[in-house]
């Protein structure tokens, strides 16, 4: 081992995301095949055994890197010392739920971890939001968080990149790495813009290459869009080997950074750019260098994605009103 370890905190530890993210990220894929981790698991008090079980789990499969496994069910202890907190456990919606309900319920969650993450992690803390709401989750730990720098709170679209990525490479005959400048656009929700006005398939416009608008209109970015409802219908369970991959491309990108001639997708706190709202976590083009997040800037955006984007920051605004009424950020 080349370095100290670095303190990693899951929360929904034990969920189906968990159990599919927790051993590629004990097996170096998180951080690399330098880092040694310490896995700090945060769950529900009843959920604690299972967690326990995956632990045993983790243990058995000797990874080299894994310097070690503590579980929690108290979010001060989980996020002490963190340096990267991977925040997966939330509500789900249930019978009879209303998105109301479902904010204030995960505000219950995402406001004292945001505090726990305020009070204990460390300086260097980088913060990805997988629970959904996703965008608002992480717009309410962030606001908790005051000390932290809000660049430091993310959440994930990159799910919804890959989604497009691969629903693209499958249109054209092309190897998804063919493919460059992909951009999802908004909130981790039905309404969001995945973009190939600025894509590129071997160096050619990907538009072009496509030169089929209806495909695009009412294909492409409503099977982007509702993938997560279609696997909900087909596994009769939300994604969750894709989310824990996405998790773990979204953080090694993050802190490896994107190759140059490239970007990714990530919800990141707004600087106003492109008419969104300063301080809402909405996805934009990203790229990442020297261990930070930064929005792609001087895009020209045509009247087809304004539209599109515009719609899906109004239901982000819709969001953060709500959980301010609610007295959550
Ligand atoms: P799951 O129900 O299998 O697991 C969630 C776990 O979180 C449970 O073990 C539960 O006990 C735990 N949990 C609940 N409250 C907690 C708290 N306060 N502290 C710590 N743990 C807590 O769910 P899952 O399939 O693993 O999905 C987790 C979340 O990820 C859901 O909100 C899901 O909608 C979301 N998701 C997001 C994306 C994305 O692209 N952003 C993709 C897939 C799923
Ligand atoms: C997904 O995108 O797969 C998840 O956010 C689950 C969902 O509810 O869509």
């Amino acid at each position: 081992m080349t370095q100290a370890p670095v303190n990693v905190t899951v929360t929904g530890a034990a969920g189906q995301i968990g159990y599919a993210l927790l051993f590629r990220i004990a097996s170096g894929q998180l951080l690399g095949p330098d880092t040694p981790v310490k896995l700090r698991l945060l769950e529900i008090p009843q959920a604690v055994k299972a967690a326990e079980g995956t632990a045993m789990e983790l243990d058995d499969g000797a990874f080299p890197l894994l310097a070690g496994i503590d579980i929690f069910d108290d979010a001060k202890q989980a996020f002490s010392g963190t340096n990267v907190a991977l925040l997966v456990g939330a509500r789900p919606r249930s019978k009879g739920m209303e998105r109301g309900d479902l904010l204030e319920a995960n505000g219950g969650i995402f406001k004292p971890q945001g505090e726990a993450i305020n009070a204990g992690a460390a300086d260097d803390i980088r913060v990805l939001v997988v629970g959904n709401p996703a965008n608002t989750n992480a717009l309410i730990a962030q606001s908790h968080a005051p000390d932290v720098p809000a660049d430091r709170f993310t959440a994930m679209t990159r799910l919804d990149h890959n989604r497009a990525l691969a629903q693209l490479a499958k249109k054209l005959g092309v190897s998804v790495t063919d493919i460059k400048k992909l951009a999802i656009w908004g909130n981790h929700s039905a309404s969001q813009y995945p973009s190939i006005q600025h894509a590129e398939v071997n160096g050619k416009n990907a538009a072009e290459a496509v030169n089929d608008q209806a495909w695009l209109a009412d294909t492409f970015i409503p099977t982007v869009a509702k993938r997560g409802a279609a696997i909900i219908e087909a596994r009769g369970l939300s994604s969750a080997a894709s989310a824990a991959s996405a998790a773990i491309d979204h953080v090694h990108t993050w802190v490896n950074g994107t190759p140059e001639g490239d970007w990714t997708s990530a919800a990141v706190v707004s600087d106003g750019s492109y008419g969104v709202p300063e301080g809402l976590i909405s996805s934009f083009p990203v790229t990442a260098k020297n261990g930070k997040y930064e929005i792609v800037q001087g895009l020209e955006i045509d009247e087809f994605s304004r539209t599109r984007i515009d719609a899906s920051v109004a239901e982000l605004a819709e969001e953060r009103d709500a959980v301010q009424k609610l007295g959550l950020v």
